[in-house]
């Protein structure tokens, strides 16, 4: 899960990470208002979960809160990325001196983590990376070890930062470690960490992106969830416990197991290239419960798609088998009744194949085709979705 700068920033704050935090409002009122608590000339910043924020014109100076008011009128509603922004933060200005990059990620190819430190912040990270990838330095962090002083020194000059910065710097590292660790994150990242007037250091910016498998022991992440940017037939399958991410294509997928299910948006974008470029609508595993009430449920979500024209259910009978499966599908339609609109695309394959062929064949159902083969059944399934 994502968070918002102003999320992020306010772990930063719990755990010692220096940072300055204004307010986050909704209205160019309450952006008035709160420029005028903070006092001095303020920065106003759509809070949107995509970077690039400050080319796109998403982070704007107010010298007054009349300022921040119109500037706030600006971002507000305003489209950056595809990403709508609902809300801005209010910042205090702050006197910029230098910029730097400092992130932790969780480095899946090594697994392990890895500390990313750069003197030169101010350009975009990616772009560092690819034209002065000397001057970001990847240092790799021991899980068990982590980052204590010492290591957040050796990441800090590894990054090139100057001696005098070391010292401010590494603090900052060992804390944003701690944010790292104990929020259960897969990525902190401070760009740019800023040298103020005062010649402190300070986060200016925050992502942080956690880990939803440890929500089980951060009961604070419930409240970070965005309910307003939630995809609702994500939010749908989520309330029936179905593993379902919504993708931009046209061709619905059901199927059973993650990795069977990823190798069909594969083969399904692979054969949607023949016909007009049609692609995956959603992942959805039904993993090993495939009878009737999870496969309504399934196709319940995926009908609800409007995007959707046809569907693809890839089952492979191991310990659920083909025939507990292909009734699953007749309960289902029988469930879904009318609303079951779309041409479904059934491979079977595995244990007690022939008789689930067998009950769907004598179904006969009129949304209903039958293909032996994966590479067939996906052909098919993109060729129904490009007739539309
Ligand atoms: N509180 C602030 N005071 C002054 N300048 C800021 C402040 N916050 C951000 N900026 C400036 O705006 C730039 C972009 O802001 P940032 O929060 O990094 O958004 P993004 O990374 O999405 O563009 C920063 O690099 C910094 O120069
Ligand atoms: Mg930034």
């Amino acid at each position: 899960m994502d968070l918002f700068e102003y999320q992020a920033k306010t772990l930063f704050k719990e755990h010692g990470v220096p940072t300055a935090l204004g307010e986050v409002v909704t209205t160019p009122d309450e952006a008035q208002a709160a420029a005028g608590r903070i006092g001095g000339v303020t920065v106003v910043k759509a809070q949107v979960k995509v970077g690039g924020r400050g080319k796109a014109g998403g982070v704007k100076v107010a010298k007054t809160p009349e300022d921040a008011r119109t500037n706030a009128e600006q971002i507000l509603g305003m489209d950056i990325k595809g990403h709508t922004v609902h809300r801005v933060l209010v910042d205090p200005g702050a006197d910029i001196k230098e910029e730097y990059y400092i992130s932790y990620l969780l480095d899946r190819s090594n697994r392990t983590f890895l500390a990313l430190a750069s003197y030169e912040g101010g350009m975009e990270i990616e772009q560092l990376a690819v034209e002065r990838p000397d001057a970001l330095a990847r240092v790799s962090v021991d899980a068990i070890e982590g980052v204590d002083l010492a290591k957040a020194k050796e990441i800090a000059r590894a990054g090139k930062f100057p001696d005098e910065l070391i010292d401010p710097v590494a603090d900052v590292l060992v804390k944003l470690w701690d944010v790292f660790v104990k929020q259960d994150a897969t990525l902190v990242e401070v760009n740019p960490l800023a040298k103020v007037g005062d010649g402190s250091i300070i986060a200016l910016d925050g992502k942080v992106s956690l880990d939803e498998n440890a929500d089980f022991r951060q009961p604070g992440n419930a409240a970070l969830e965005d309910k307003d940017a939630a995809d609702p037939l994500e939010a749908k399958a989520k309330e029936k416990h179905l593993n379902y991410v919504k993708l931009d294509g046209q061709v619905g997928i059901i199927g059973n197991g993650a990795g069977l299910v990823m190798s069909t948006l594969d083969v399904v974008a692979y054969a949607g290239e023949k016909h007009g470029g049609v692609k995956p609508a959603n992942f959805l595993d039904i993993g090993g419960g495939a009878n009737a009430k999870v496969m309504a449920d399934g196709l319940d979500v995926i009908l609800g798609d409007s995007q959707v024209r046809s569907v693809f259910v890839n089952v492979f009978g191991g310990i659920t088998a083909c025939d507990e499966v292909a009734n699953g599908i007749k309960g289902a339609l029988e469930i879904l009744g009318d609303q079951a609109t779309k041409p479904l695309v059934v491979r079977l394959d595995g244990n007690n194949v022939d008789k689930g062929r067998a009950i769907l064949d004598e179904l006969n159902h009129p949304l209903v085709t039958q293909v032996d083969t994966m590479d067939g059944a996906a052909d098919k399934a993109a060729e129904l979705a490009a007739k539309g």
